[in-house]
């Protein structure tokens, strides 16, 4: 179903992006490393879920966001480890990979077999301090000769991959060099919404020790325009046996500018009130439900900054100046609100927000994103901050 609130799995769920599942695909089959990028809510998961859906993958899945917690600047190491470890032993019961990647990951515990088959946390939660990094790369390498043994191909998924830059006592830089040189039947994704702090990344592993001119391919996944959003909304609510007006139509593209995540989201609710003997629905109440989800987001994210109070003045500042200014604009208006600030810390703000596209840069250029939720829920997060910090 194209109204589907969680990330798509199959092909015949995922509206479009026939070229982005190729590219993927292609890329995999010839190993060649990629970074799928897009703003929050564009699709990324689920356009890598579908590409990786099929029998000549091995698939290992490491979903970052969670172990993600906006008030913590580090993770601890054994965060990471759990959840390597859980994706491993699911992919152990998917494949039925067994005998030397279990014996290995046991090992190195220190536990049994079959403690690590049941996944048995009692037993398993004291050591992970004891796996290192060392032994992600090993345990890679085993899954790289299962893979190679089966005529498969092993495709290692970071999804939010900016948050492996917060783990402590790994180094993943070190991690990715080994699978490269070593683990041939391998291919490594990286995703990521924070496309400016995922670029970072990239450019932190290649730093050490350069990759050889290896070429991670970069494949951004965009919004829909105007005329797919359309043709989306209208086969998702054909599937769903639900007529809407055109005006209707017309007002959902006007508030959700295009982005999978939202229409979709719009397309799920109006279905079910309608479903549900609503005769009118009322497309406010839904944008709403989306404000408050960004509202919450943002906030968290303000909160765990240095200087929320700046970054909220930043916000408002640029909503005042009617959604977009430049950075000497939005410093003096920041400054009537707070006093002097000096315009390279709100020159800095601001990129950060770019950064983790909260807002958007063009040109020197910065503005408030478009679509209703996104521009709403940051401006009430911005003023809630406002209101607790002063
Ligand atoms: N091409 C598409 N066809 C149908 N539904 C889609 C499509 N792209 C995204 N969606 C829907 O939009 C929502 C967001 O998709 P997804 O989680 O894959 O995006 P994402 O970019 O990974 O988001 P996030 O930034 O939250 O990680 C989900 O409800 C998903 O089902
Ligand atoms: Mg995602």
């Amino acid at each position: 179903m194209l109204f589907d609130v969680r990330p798509k799995e199959d092909r015949k769920d995922l509206y479009d992006r026939d070229k982005e599942v190729d590219e993927i695909k292609e890329s995999i089959d010839r190993k060649v490393w990629i970074a799928v990028y897009g703003m929050r809510r564009v699709g990324k998961t689920s356009v890598v879920n579908v590409a990786v859906n099929e029998s000549r993958y091995i698939v290992i899945k490491l979903n970052l966001m969670r172990i993600y917690d906006p008030k913590k600047k580090k993770y601890p190491k054994t965060s990471f480890v759990s959840l390597f470890l859980e994706s491993i032993n699911e992919a152990v019961k998917k494949y039925t990979l067994g005998g030397r990647l279990i014996r290995f990951v046991s090992n190195v515990l220190g536990i049994d077999e079959n403690s690590f088959i049941d996944f048995n946390l009692v037993k398993i939660r004291p050591r992970l301090k004891k796996f290192r990094g060392e032994d992600v790369s090993s345990t890679i390498r085993e899954l790289d000769l299962l893979a190679g043994d089966n005529k498969r191909t092993l495709v290692l998924i970071f999804d939010e991959a900016q948050e492996l830059m917060k783990v402590n006592g790994i180094n993943f830089s070190s991690v990715f060099h080994d699978i490269y040189d070593y683990c041939k039947n391998t291919t490594v994704i990286f995703t990521g919404s924070s496309v400016g702090i995922l670029e970072n990344m990239l450019k932190d592993l290649e730093y050490e020790k350069p990759f050889f001119g290896r070429f991670i391919r970069r494949i951004k996944i965009e919004r829909f325009n105007e005329q797919l959003s359309r043709d989306f909304l209208l086969k998702g609510f054909a599937e769903e046996g639900v007529t809407v007006q055109e005006d209707v139509i017309n007002d959902a593209l006007r508030r959700f500018d295009g982005i999978p995540g939202w229409l979709t989201f719009f397309g799920s609710e109006y279905s079910f009130r309608i479903r549900h003997g609503e005769k009118q629905v009322n497309v406010d109440d839904i944008e709403k439900m989306t404000v408050e989800e960004v509202r919450k987001e943002v906030k968290d994210f303000i909160l765990g900054t240095q200087s929320p109070e700046r970054y909220s003045a930043a916000i408002l500042a640029l909503d005042r100046l009617g959604g977009k200014g430049s950075a000497a604009d939005v410093t003096k208006v920041v400054s009537s609100i707070l006093g002097n600030v000096p315009e390279p810390r709100i020159y800095e703000i601001l990129n950060r927000l770019v950064n983790m596209g909260f807002i958007e840069k063009e040109n020197e250029e910065y503005s408030l994103p478009k679509d209703e939720p996104d521009r709403k829920g940051l401006v009430l997060a911005a003023k809630d901050v406002m209101s607790l910090v002063t």
